[in-house]
């Protein structure tokens, strides 16, 4: 087998079979395959796609070149986003499932590019340990229901490697790759069922509902042949989730859900993937799932449980009494209406971007990151904003010009002008 032979296979739209997809995923892992050639093929996949039966195989293949995790719990359920801005809902749902009895053992990755990771999130709690050991993660899970820790570095290798690749070679965005980069991760640990939250929208991978009902459909396929209990539910991704977006600020405002301050729109959205995760694990209809995951938050359980998960990874619990232990930017810049205008759509991906330029996130793997940064909401699609009025925040503690962030941040709202301006002119 050679890689050029397997290339031209892919260039020219023939199927490839298992045993070359394993040689090319493992002698690239190996470091046996140059990265141009690796490259070649992963263009090659973009541009003519791969079949159902060769993403399966690409998940395998993946999935083989590193560990295997047998956590053996029962009730087991793990839920993943293929990313987005401002999500943190893994910081909400997971204390609401596992007050409600479910065991969450969850493996989260880092931030990169304009998404955020929940490790980095739940780093920005003072203390916080995301380094376990499976021992003491399991641990963890038996007694609270709930633990997250970064991504083992002995699970599939092959896909950090692939995903470096595909981050400098514009391959990132397809469909059967996206699916074996995930679904090879998620079959190597061994939760009995697996809630994908697969967004669209102007801040996801997937730009369009259509292609994300694609990715749903690929992954839940892949994740039922493999034997998993498995459902997609497709998530609208053109806005923030919630108004926070940035490390610290995005911990805040899931306290401030899980203590019952805030019933909007993420408070809504995390009952209706908490009850999917309830319902899933057999806990009775989708209504009776509902009003469990929202007593999970009246009764104050749900805080509970992240409380006492903070406390056993290290962390500070008292953050969930005083929001103000957690890391506080130094400086911020407010960003307001120059006019009355009504806002159109919002552009979440560049507000991922001007979050990461503040310090929130990373361009590289290896930068480091400022946990007090991001950007506070202010407005929304559909809002009627008068002059004078603050759009949103900007809050860094390694930034002190904002002069370019204002500028990305402002122009990643498109709005109409509707009245007077902020001097009081037509
Ligand atoms: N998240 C992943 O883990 N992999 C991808 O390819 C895209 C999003």
């Amino acid at each position: 087998m050679n890689a050029l032979d397997i290339i031209n296979k892919t260039k020219r739209k023939q199927v490839l079979n298992y045993e070359e997809i394993s040689w090319l995923v493992n002698n690239f892992t190996n470091g046996n395959i140059p990265d141009y050639q690796m490259s070649a093929w992963l263009m090659a996949v973009c541009l003519n796609d791969l079949t159902e039966e060769e993403t399966l195989a690409l998940t395998y293949a993946m999935r083989d070149t590193g560990e295997t995790l047998r956590l053996e719990f029962a009730n087991s359920v793990d839920k993943h986003s293929t990313g987005g801005v401002g999500d943190k809902t893994t910081l909400i749902i997971g204390p609401i499932a596992a007050a409600c009895g479910m065991k969450v053992a969850k493996m989260s990755g880092r931030g990169l590019g304009h998404t955020g990771g929940t490790i980095d999130k739940l780093e920005s709690i003072p203390g916080f340990r995301t380094d376990l050991s499976i021992e003491e993660f399991k641990s963890i899970v038996n007694e609270n229901g709930f633990s997250v820790i970064a991504q083992n570095t002995d699970l599939c290798p092959a896909d950090k490697v692939m995903y470096a690749l595909r981050s400098a070679t514009a391959t990132v965005d397809n469909i059967p790759l996206i699916c074996a980069s995930i679904m090879s991760k998620k079959l190597a640990t061994d939760a009995d069922c697996l809630l994908l939250d697969v967004k669209y929208g102007s801040g996801a991978f997937m730009k369009t509902r259509r292609d994300a009902e694609r990715l749903g459909e690929l992954m839940e396929k892949i994740g039922i042949a493999a034997g998993k209990k498995c459902k997609a539910v497709i998530s609208d991704m053109n806005e923030p989730l919630g108004r926070n977006i940035g490390n610290s600020l995005e911990v805040m405002e899931a306290i401030e859900v899980l203590r019952g301050d805030s019933r909007g729109e993420l408070c809504e959205t995390c009952i209706d993937l908490a009850a999917e995760m309830l319902y899933f694990g057999g806990n009775g209809d989708m209504d009776e799932c509902r009003k469990m995951a929202s007593e999970a938050i009246t009764s104050g359980r749900a805080l509970e449980v992240f409380r006492r998960t903070i406390e056993l990874q290290g962390g500070d619990p008292r953050v969930c009494d005083d929001l103000k232990l957690l890391p506080q930017p130094r400086c911020s810049y407010v960003i307001r209406a120059m006019n009355d205008i009504e806002i159109l759509a919002i552009n979440c991906e560049e507000l991922g971007m001007v979050s990461m330029l503040l310090g929130a996130g990373r361009l590289t793997r290896d930068d480091e990151i400022d946990y007090s940064a991001g950007i506070v909401m202010n407005c929304k699609a559909g809002d009627k904003v008068t002059a004078g009025s603050t759009l949103m925040t900007l809050y860094s503690s390694i930034c002190s010009d904002f002069s370019e962030a204002a500028l990305r941040a402002l122009n990643a709202v498109d709005y109409r002008r509707t009245g007077r301006s902020a001097s009081g002119d037509r």
